[in-house]
């Protein structure tokens, strides 16, 4: 009898990206499933991908780079890759078997072969929503959680600024900064956002940037006093006007900028003396540097939600037919809340209103 053919929805980059993303740069096309069962002898796992995460480094993926960038291109044709959340459906390696839950990186499609499963963490609160695992319980989380306390090092009663306050990342440093003791203010595109970071995220006070002509005078008025931490997500001019409001000694943990990743020409920064004046420090990361600590941070993480002491909002989507247009909206203001996709909803704990 002749095998089943599975067929495979999947989400190819059709062109590079030059200036804003858009969703006719991507394409979303059918082809034939890799074969479900993996080869005998092959340490391969198969998966099928449940959600997948829209984050903003993709962006950088999708131009076309002379000199090799931090992260390899995409290629045009082939399906993108990112973060999401997957069941294994079968497995040569001995660390997983079928029916694993388990988050890394993925295709944008339905069922991918994964070919370095080591990469890969398994999900240890299945009683949480499962979508957490692209964001909170995952890969912002992470960076979240270490781009703060090891990067920022924040002391009970520091000034804490974070822009782009309300994105996947900047909503949790927020609310690590308020479990420590400090006075948090966040920065967001819309009047919406901005309340909810006061009313459900509990900033001490927040802003909307595109209404405030002067940012450095605004944040003058919200830090007097200056600040000691600024959580960077967006760089540009809010980092210009950031730099002469810093406190002697202050520290810029740099997550990203991503007012930059659309232009051809990034933005110029001109206030960079103050890190001399004012001895900052200022420090980048990126997410890897913290994979060695992510099963504690997970645990970590998991309890504060349990515990009601961390909220959380995502944006979801449903499909994939949705996803181009799901990350162009990171690009125009748009998402609530980490914005992700549902692939496939099949797991008790999904529809849970957690909080
Ligand atoms: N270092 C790492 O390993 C690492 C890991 C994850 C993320 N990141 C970086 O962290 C930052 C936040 O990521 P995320 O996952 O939290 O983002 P996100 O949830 O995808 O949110 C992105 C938000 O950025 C804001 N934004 C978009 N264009 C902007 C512009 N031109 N100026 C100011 N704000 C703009 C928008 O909100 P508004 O309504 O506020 O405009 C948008 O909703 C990004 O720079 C990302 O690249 C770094």
């Amino acid at each position: 009898m002749a095998a089943t053919v599975v067929s495979n929805k999947r989400v190819i980059l059709k062109r590079y990206v030059t200036g804003l993303v858009s969703e006719d740069d991507m394409e979303v096309v059918t082809v034939e499933a890799p074969p479900l069962a993996v080869p005998a002898g092959s340490k391969t796992v198969v998966v099928k991908n449940l959600y997948i995460s829209c984050d903003p480094y993709m962006r950088n993926r999708m131009t076309y780079h002379e000199e090799p960038s931090y992260v390899p291109d995409f290629v045009l044709g082939e399906v993108l890759v990112n973060f999401g959340v997957m069941k294994v459906i079968s497995s040569g390696h001995q660390d997983f078997n079928a029916g694993d839950l388990v988050w890394g990186i993925t295709g944008w499609e339905e069922y991918t072969v994964i070919d370095n499963p080591e990469t890969l963490f398994k999900i240890n609160h299945p009683e949480l929503p499962l979508s957490y695992y692209t964001g909170i319980l995952g890969m912002p989380g992470l960076t979240a959680y270490g781009g703060f306390f090891e990067v920022a090092k924040p002391k009970k009663g520091e000034y804490v600024f974070i822009s782009s306050a309300f994105g996947a990342v900047g909503q949790i440093v927020g609310q690590l900064a308020k479990i420590t003791g400090c006075y948090v203010v966040g920065s967001a595109g819309s009047d919406e956002k901005v309340n909810l970071l006061k009313t459900k995220f509990g900033f001490d006070d927040a802003f909307n940037y595109k209404k405030e002509l002067d940012l450095e005078a605004t944040l003058k008025r919200c830090f007097p006093d200056g600040i000691d931490i600024y959580f960077e997500n967006v760089g540009g001019a809010m980092l210009d006007a950031v730099l002469p409001n810093m406190r002697v000694a202050g520290r810029i943990a740099a997550c990203g900028m991503i007012s930059q990743y659309n232009l051809e020409q990034p933005e110029g920064v001109y206030n960079t003396i103050c890190i001399v004046t004012k001895r900052l420090r200022m420090q980048g990361f990126l997410v890897f540097d913290f994979y060695d600590k992510y099963y504690q941070i997970e645990e970590q993480i998991a309890r504060y939600l349990k515990e009601g002491k961390v909220a959380y909002t995502e944006d979801v989507v449903e499909g994939l037919d949705a996803a181009p247009a799901a990350l162009v909206k990171l690009f125009t203001s748009s998402s609530i809340g980490k914005q992700l996709v549902a692939v496939a909803r099949e797991h008790k704990a999904e529809h849970a209103n957690f909080i």
